[in-house]
């Protein structure tokens, strides 16, 4: 996310106005710059281009590179691949639940931290994983895990 030198949703959508099949290069500017894509930008989309909305959320549901929801500031993966299923994925999942009082994956109401879930991040040696901002931690405990996160 690059908000610093961000064009608006409008000049977004007026840079690639020349281009065929503007849709998903607007959509995927939109969410480099923001992190995610408001429900006013697609209102903005939809007001200056000739997609409907149903159809600009059609696209922005079906690929998963694209996310309505505003992020939080830190982004949690915990892996559930096959190795670390078997060393304790669900135990690192509920130590993250119960730290961050989350009911379930997304984002805590402080937007402090996302937490989702991925198949495999490829250090299954390290079972149980998880990633925190693009930063991997492995042979996790659930001491470990709770220092972890209140060093954020
Ligand atoms: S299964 Fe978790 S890193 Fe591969």
């Amino acid at each position: 996310m690059d908000t610093k030198n961000a064009l608006s949703v409008e000049e977004i959508i007026q840079k690639h106005s020349n281009e065929k099949g503007t849709l998903i290069p607007i959509l995927q500017e939109i969410q480099e710059s923001f992190g995610y894509i408001s429900k006013d930008a697609i209102e903005t989309i939809s007001r200056l281009t000739n997609y409907a909305e149903s159809d600009i959320y059609g696209v922005a549901t079906f690929y998963s590179q694209f996310k309505l929801e505003e992020p939080g500031l830190h982004n949690i993966k915990i892996c559930q691949g096959t190795a670390c299923h078997v060393n304790g994925a669900d135990t690192v999942k509920d130590v993250i639940f119960e730290e961050l009082k989350l009911i379930d994956y997304g984002t805590t109401d402080d937007k402090k931290f996302t937490v989702e879930h991925v198949a495999c991040l490829g250090c299954c040696s390290l079972a149980p994983v998880m990633m925190i901002d693009g930063v991997v931690y492995g042979k996790l405990t659930p001491d470990k895990i709770r220092k972890i996160l209140k060093s954020f």
